[in-house]
């Protein structure tokens, strides 16, 4: 499926709570109150107000979503309206890619880490048996509809987790301009929609993240780890951060990389402020705690497949950490 991505300014988003087409909408419950002007509409659609969060990842709000959409008489062919950030659409696309086998999905992605990343390609993604994202499936929405100004009510540390992905894309691809984490273009359409079309671009490549897109997850199985190790006290953008200043030593250490590169690598993920408390976790945790969470990372399988900076630039690496090593 091809997803529009399409910004909407703010007459053209009330239009949507006016005047909706059909279906339902999910919502991060921080939003109504945020938002009034949309979403107290004088009809307003049915609406599910979820707590955002990686505690919200679970089977228990998706059995929640699955009820809400049953009582009011969801089909195949009605419209699921969800707002809010990627916790958010993790979760309700994945009750609505598994309700009656998919209904519609049209995504309105509320913090600049969903607006960027999480919205796009399609992965949704339960947190279960202490595992992140283990249950999950590829759903790409047929719409993702930003609305820049929703940024304006993000926490500073909510859009320093959209930053840790842009740090990211930004060693990945040559060309893109990664803002300062402290300026006011970093809600900007224009660079929303450069970093946005930079994840598209790779998607439609390789939408089942089997070979382009897997760069993506450079940070992320060390993240991840760190992310459920610490029972997702570490968010998501500081855990993925320090999953790729782990990689970056992990491949010095393995002589993948000279000790300049390394620096370099070093240097540029410096410019991101780690709250002293997810770095003080990742000092004190032991290679043995969080080595289950590593080795059950959905994106690996029997060996440990690791994205890592190499000479050849960043590359999937096969690593030989074997599962009682
Ligand atoms: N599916 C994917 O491809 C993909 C990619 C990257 C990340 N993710 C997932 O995204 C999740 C992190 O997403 P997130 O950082 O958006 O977290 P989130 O959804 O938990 O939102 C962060 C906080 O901001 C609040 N919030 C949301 N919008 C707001 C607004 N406009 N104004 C004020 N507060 C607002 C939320 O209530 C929450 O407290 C993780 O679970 C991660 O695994 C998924």
């Amino acid at each position: 499926m091809n997803t529009e991505y399409l910004r909407a300014d703010s007459i053209e988003l009330a239009a949507i709570f006016q005047y909706p087409a059909s279906g339902v909408i999910l919502c991060d419950a921080r939003l109504p109150k945020l938002y009034p002007e949309y979403f107290g509409a004088a009809k307003p659609l049915p609406t599910l107000a979820l707590r955002a969060g990686e505690s919200s990842k679970n089977m228990g709000q998706c059995l929640k979503i699955y009820e809400f959409l049953s009582e009011n008489g969801v089909g195949r062919q009605d419209i699921v309206h969800v707002f809010g950030g990627g916790t958010i659409s993790d979760l309700a696309a994945y009750a609505v890619s598994t309700f009656k086998r998919g209904c519609r999905l049209i995504l309105y992605p509320s913090t600049l880490l969903a607006m960027i990343d999480a919205a796009i390609g399609g992965k949704t993604g339960l947190n279960h048996l202490g595992y992140k994202n283990y249950l999950g499936s590829f759903y790409p929405a047929e719409k993702i509809i930003i609305h820049s100004p929703f940024l304006k009510s993000l926490p500073k540390a909510e859009l320093r987790q959209g930053f840790a992905e842009m740090l990211k894309y930004s060693l990945l691809a040559d060309d893109l301009l990664l803002p300062e984490l402290v300026s006011p273009e970093l809600g900007e359409d224009d660079i929303i929609l450069s970093f946005a079309l930079y994840k598209m671009q790779v998607c439609a490549i390789d939408p089942y993240d089997r070979k382009e897109r897997l760069l993506l997850n450079f940070g992320h199985s060390f993240g991840h780890a760190l992310e459920a190790a610490s029972q997702y006290k570490i968010k998501h953008g500081d855990a993925i951060v320090l999953g790729m200043n782990i990689a970056c030593d992990f491949s010095f250490q393995q002589g993948l990389i000279e000790e300049e590169d390394w620096a370099d690598y070093r240097d540029w993920l410096g410019q991101y402020p780690v709250p002293a408390a997810a770095m003080r976790f990742l000092d004190e945790t032991p290679l043995e705690v969080m080595k289950p969470f590593l080795l059950q990372d959905k994106k690996n399988g029997q060996s440990l497949r690791l994205i890592l900076p190499t000479e050849d630039g960043i590359k999937v690496v096969e690593a030989t950490i074997g599962k009682n090593s």
